[in-house]
């Protein structure tokens, strides 16, 4: 099976893909059901607990998961349609942008509706790390990366080591 290639976030030009808002899936077919698994493999290949279709340079509103301990789940055209009021810090990476971590504060539980890869659709309550994951893969559709959820300070900070990354190339 094809392995996707990757958007880096370091490459400019992939880095426009990634920040593009990406459109939604019209028909869940067999060629989608094709993408869907080649993401699958992608994502565990690198150990992803997450993968989403613009970091693989398809702008479609699919995202894959594996969270820990958690089932491969498929989200197609995913709405987040409830979030907590408690908010918990999580120490994040992204397999767009490799070698780097950082804490982001977000909501502790969703709940996100969805279709899956037969088209059916299904409401989820997420919280722990799937939620977090959702949270992070959904926002990959939308063109934000999790540094951009970081306070300024701390934006920076990531920012300024990006950079660094980046010239050591
Ligand atoms: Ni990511």
């Amino acid at each position: 099976m094809r392995v996707l290639t990757f958007e880096n976030s370091c490459d400019s030009e992939q880095d426009r893909v990634l920040r593009q808002k990406a459109k939604p899936v019209k028909d869940i077919n067999d060629e989608l059901r094709r993408t869907l698994a080649e993401m699958f493999e992608t994502m565990h290949k690198d150990r992803g607990v997450g993968l989403a279709g613009p970091q693989v340079g398809l702008l479609q509103r699919i995202f894959v998961t594996h969270a820990e301990r958690d089932q491969d789940r498929v989200f197609i055209n995913p709405s987040i349609i409830w979030t907590s009021q408690e908010q918990v810090k999580f120490e994040e990476g992204c397999l767009s942008v490799p070698g780097l971590w950082a804490d982001v504060v977000r909501p502790e539980k969703i709940k996100v509706q969805a279709w899956n890869e037969r088209g059916r659709a299904f409401t989820l309550e997420a919280a722990g790390v799937l939620s977090r994951v959702i949270q992070h893969e959904y926002d990959h559709l939308e063109g934000i990366l999790f540094m951009d959820r970081l306070n300024e300070t701390a934006r920076q900070k990531f920012l300024a080591k990006l950079e660094k990354q980046k010239q050591a190339g």
